[in-house]
């Protein structure tokens, strides 16, 4: 196991701040490294990557730049499993960080 190392503790000021503002960079470097544990058997999920591994299964620089792509849908969307997606079940926390990473893919 690597050393985690995770900025502790976020005041809650801040925390409310970024996630009203729907990106938090932190979240999103968690999100990453989440996605490429997660997700990255079906989705591509590094930023520009325009191609799926398996099918059709969209990239995730593709999803976040459909429009309708928004911190709301994603967590409505991850909130359930999908795609024969494995048993997979994220905390909400997780959640967060992995739409904080998609988002973060909109202008890449
Ligand atoms: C077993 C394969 C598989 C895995 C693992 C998987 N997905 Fe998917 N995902 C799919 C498929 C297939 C679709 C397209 C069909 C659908 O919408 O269900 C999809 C669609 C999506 C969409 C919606 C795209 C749209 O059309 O709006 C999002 C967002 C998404 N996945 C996020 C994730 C995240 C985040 C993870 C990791 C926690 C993940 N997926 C893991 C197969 C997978």
């Amino acid at each position: 196991m690597k050393p985690r190392h995770f900025l502790l503790p976020v005041p809650l000021l801040v925390a409310a701040g970024a996630f009203a503002a729907g990106i938090d960079n932190d979240d999103a470097a968690r999100g990453h490294a989440l996605a490429r544990a997660w997700c990255a058997s079906c989705h591509a999920v590094e930023p520009g990557a325009p191609k799926a591994p398996s099918g059709d299964v969209p990239s995730f620089t593709a999803i976040a730049g459909v429009p309708t792509t928004t911190s709301p849908a994603l967590h409505a969307f991850l909130s359930t499993p999908h795609g024969k997606m494995p048993d997979i079940k994220l905390t909400s926390g997780e959640i967060d960080a992995v739409v904080a990473y998609i988002l973060s893919l909109k202008d890449k």
